[in-house]
């Protein structure tokens, strides 16, 4: 068996993809969590991105212990100093270095010659490598590059010191086949190149991200690159459950392996969704609601025979809980402990006092609480966030010959404070409302709304993100009453910007 490295670009690709935007403890939450699934390189960030971006990098070096923590850089001195200042705290840091290596973009974008970018090759990777041994070189754009080109960028980046090359296929563009013969291509005519890790790095425009990732390793790259749900810039990146299922369900075929925990996947892949507000699509291969359902008579027929007959891996092998087990408003502190901790979720002690307090708050409104509403409970996870605004109460009216006017009523220490507001909308309302209580300068960056469960008193999780001057807050909601979970999204992120979270 050949034994592949992960590299997790979630909190840099995955998170320039529009709606999937993290601040610092959410990107932190996540790279811990990629650390329990075992990825082996986690790309924190671009570091001269912003200060933010920098920030982030940097703490989730001084975080992350297991697994090896890279920032991006555009081939300037800038650039560098930037991402080895953010990862030079990590226990086993990297610099990816990238350059374009297409004609299209060395004539558009860059204005580059062919020996200009050569030699920025050589001088920028060679100023990475005074910094750090562990350097990676992205030629972007790569399978659209001339070939003899490309191997000629290859050498002078291994000549330059580079320990792993990139092909990414930026734009998505290539075939299978196109990207197993331009892997091969590479290894029998770059010199060098069998000292370094071969990396991919494919895109789905097209809908081919993984197959091309998987084309790739065939051929012979040791690395691949890939995000969580797939996220990344347009149609996104390679999905890292399905790369790592694959390789795990067709190993007699791939004869590869990584060090990937799948039981981690689906618990990654929900904490994503949750942070970032955007939904997994329920056809999604491996973590989408329908992917291990089985709807039609015979299908169920032939499961219940034997479960081979229709099923091509377990559910419980990428972390989904086989319990199904209901729990409602009779249930004690110590099931949902217990039902948390099948689902995978350890929580500290304050942490079960305010998942219960919410768990039974909706235990009253809803007959049964099923493992999505429970889980859905511990990602909207409030614990730690002082209630500095209190929703006592709310009013919206609304409909189509009615103005949409909401009454919303909070608490801020002993104060009682009501307010009314006209809106386009009930929600639009109701947040003008809640502005006028807190005479807050702030801008709705993004507003999701999401049903956690099916049936008739399913739960609306609604997800607000909150610019508050540069910094980016997240608020969650959750109710069986769709405004109401609009509005406690709201409060929650409001909540966060005062306390500075
Ligand atoms: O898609 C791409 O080419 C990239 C590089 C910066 C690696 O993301
Ligand atoms: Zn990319």
């Amino acid at each position: 068996m050949r034994k592949i490295k992960v590299f997790d670009t979630t909190l840099r690709d995955g998170e320039q993809s529009p709606g999937c935007s993290m601040n610092l403890s959410e990107k932190l939450e996540m790279a811990r969590q990629l650390d329990a699934l075992g990825v082996d390189v986690i790309e924190a960030g671009f570091a001269i991105a912003s200060p933010e971006d920098f920030k982030s990098v940097e703490a989730i070096s001084k975080t992350v212990e297991r697994c090896k923590v890279a920032s991006l850089a555009r081939c300037t001195q800038g650039d560098i100093d930037a991402a080895w200042n953010a990862v030079k705290g990590a226990k086993y840091p990297r610099i990816h270095v990238f350059l374009a290596t297409s004609d299209i973009h060395m004539e558009f974008k860059l204005k580059m010659s062919r020996e200009q970018v050569l030699e920025s090759i050589t001088k920028h990777v060679s100023y990475a490598k005074s910094f750090c041994e562990d350097i990676e070189f992205s030629a972007e754009d790569a399978s659209r590059s001339d070939r003899d080109f490309l191997v000629k960028c290859c050498e002078t980046a291994i000549n330059a010191g580079a320990t792993v090359l990139n092909i990414p296929d930026t734009v998505g563009y290539s075939t299978p086949m196109e990207m197993f013969e331009l892997i091969s291509y590479l290894r029998e005519n770059t010199k060098g190149i069998e000292n370094v890790d071969i990396s991919c790095h494919c895109h789905d425009d097209l809908g081919m991200g993984v197959a091309n990732s998987l084309a790739c390793l065939q051929a012979g790259a040791t690395q691949v690159e890939c995000t969580i749900n797939g996220i990344g810039e347009r149609a996104g990146n390679a999905s890292l459950e399905e790369i790592v299922m694959a390789l795990k369900t067709r190993r007699e075929y791939y004869q590869m392996e990584c060090g990937v925990d799948t039981h981690q996947i689906y618990k990654s892949s929900k904490l994503l969704s949750s942070i970032t507000g955007v939904p997994v699509s329920p056809s999604k291969s491996i973590v989408g609601a329908n992917a291990f359902a089985h709807e039609s008579g015979i299908h169920q027929h032939g499961v219940l025979a034997n479960a081979l007959t229709y099923e091509i891996m377990k559910s419980t092998d990428v972390g989904i809980p086989e319990n199904t087990m209901v729990l409602g408003k009779h249930s004690g502190k110590h099931a949902l402990r217990d039902r948390l901790s099948q689902l995978g979720y350890e929580l500290t002690k304050e942490q079960l006092d305010d998942v219960f307090n919410r768990f039974k708050a909706l235990a009253d409104k809803k007959k049964s609480l099923t493992d999505s509403d429970i889980e859905a409970l511990a990602l909207s996870n409030t614990h730690g966030v002082s209630e500095t605004y209190e929703l006592v109460s709310h009013m919206v009216t609304t409909g189509t010959d009615t103005p949409n006017v909401a009454t919303i009523k909070i608490k801020k220490g002993d104060e009682l404070i009501e307010e009314v507001a006209m809106g386009t909308g009930p929600i639009d309302a109701a947040y003008k409302a809640i502005d006028r209580i807190t005479g807050l300068d702030i801008f709705l960056d993004n507003f999701r709304l999401n049903a956690v469960t099916d049936g008739e008193d399913a739960m609306g999780e609604a997800v607000v993100k909150l610019k508050a001057g540069k910094n980016l807050y997240t608020g969650c909601g959750l109710s069986t009453d769709i405004i109401e979970s609009s509005i406690r999204a709201y409060v929650n992120g409001i909540n966060k910007i005062v306390g500075g979270i």
